[in-house]
């Protein structure tokens, strides 16, 4: 199975195949960049850089060990191979990006969540001190090569992570894939996974080559349950939450608000939850979370302008667009523990 995403400077293949094939394409020319969990379950055999696992290793001083890695090869003309989840993906790709004014990038997801959406859509980039992807390029990549059996080794936890994606998928553009996930949950040997990953994908093709350089309010949409989750990750310093578990309690409370501002049913919150549930997802906002320091960090969402809070709300599940001017006082109600 494969798909091509077009973008202002070309177009690239997304293909689905296995950890053989995609060993058999690398040579000794290619810049393998892994991290040690993947070095180790996926036989990672070409020399390769293999960072720590981990989002510490989006920082400054591993992107220039990056760097200097790709300055003490060789050869030149080879491409750099991000072979691992999303942060391989962004720091790899962001080396890549900036390496000789640019080389070129080979994506070898391995993740769910850096299959279904951070290995296509060309951002890169990697964290600040002062927050995350604070410096960052639009890098399209070459390829995209996705090892779909490299998820035998990924963590229960992880591949939830990455499930939390495909649920928002569902939720905001495709009501067949969103009932096929409440009827039968997704796991990682499901005989579906194949599909549903090609099914995500084309859903963020379509979306990033509609809105490229997200300048033109289209990816918002992708941003469901971000605005939320988000928050909630930054109040807990990014620590002892993943990313999808905090954009599963998201989703839920952006239904809620939905519901609240009379944009969606009552029946998307209660549909969310549930299912989620069943993905081993959390869907409660933390107890021991301030609700006006979640508030406070949403202010600072890029989506939030001089008419208040935005959120990418969902209308009738598979539909969803951007709201802006949100009150916080319904904010506040749809963040409440019920
Ligand atoms: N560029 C984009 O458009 C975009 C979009 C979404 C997310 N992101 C970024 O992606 C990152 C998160 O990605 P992630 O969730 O993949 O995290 P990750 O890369 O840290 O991977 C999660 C964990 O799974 C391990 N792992 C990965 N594949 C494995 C495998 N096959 N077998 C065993 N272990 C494996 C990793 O070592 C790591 O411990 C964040 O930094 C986020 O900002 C980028
Ligand atoms: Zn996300």
């Amino acid at each position: 199975m494969k798909t091509t995403v077009r973008h202002s400077k070309g177009s690239y293949e997304v293909v689905l195949t296995d950890l053989a094939s995609v060993h058999a394409q690398l040579s000794e020319r290619d810049h393998v960049v892994t991290d040690e969990n993947v070095a180790a379950a996926c036989g990672v055999m070409h020399e390769h850089l293999a960072v720590p696992a981990g989002e510490r290793s989006k920082d400054l001083s591993t992107y220039g060990k990056v760097l200097e890695w790709l300055a003490t090869r060789s050869d030149r003309q080879g491409r750099v191979v991000a072979f691992g989840g999303g942060v391989v993906g962004d720091l790899a790709g962001f080396a890549a990006a900036t390496y000789m004014r640019g080389v070129e990038l080979l994506m070898v997801p391995t993740s769910l969540l850096a299959m279904v959406d951070s290995s296509v859509g060309g951002k890169v980039g990697i964290d600040l001190p002062q927050g995350k992807n604070l410096a960052g390029a639009f890098w399209p990549p070459s390829a995209v090569l996705i090892p779909l059996d490299s998820l035998g080794t990924l963590p229960l936890s992880q591949f939830n992570n990455g499930m939390a994606e495909v649920w928002k998928y569902g939720a905001i553009l495709d009501p067949e894939l969103f009932e096929s996930l409440e009827s039968t949950p997704l796991r990682p040997d499901s005989k579906s996974i194949a599909e549903v990953v090609m099914r995500c994908i084309q859903h963020k093709r379509d979306v990033v080559e509609a809105d490229e350089h997200e300048t033109k309010g289209v990816r918002a949409i992708l941003n469901f349950g971000h605005t939320v989750g988000h928050a909630i990750e930054h109040a807990l310093a990014y620590e002892g939450m993943l990313h999808g578990e905090a954009v599963a309690i998201g989703m839920v409370a952006e239904a809620r608000l939905a519901h609240l501002l009379g944009v969606g049913p009552k029946s998307n919150v209660s549909r969310l939850e549930a299912g989620l549930a069943r993905q081993g997802l959390p869907t409660e906002v933390p107890l021991t979370l301030d609700r006006n320091a979640l508030v406070d960090a949403m202010r600072r969402d890029k989506k939030a302008g001089r008419n208040g809070l935005a959120f990418a709300l969902v209308s009738e599940i598979g539909t969803s667009k951007l709201y802006e001017g949100v009150a916080e006082s319904d904010v506040l109600k749809a963040l409440e523990n019920l």
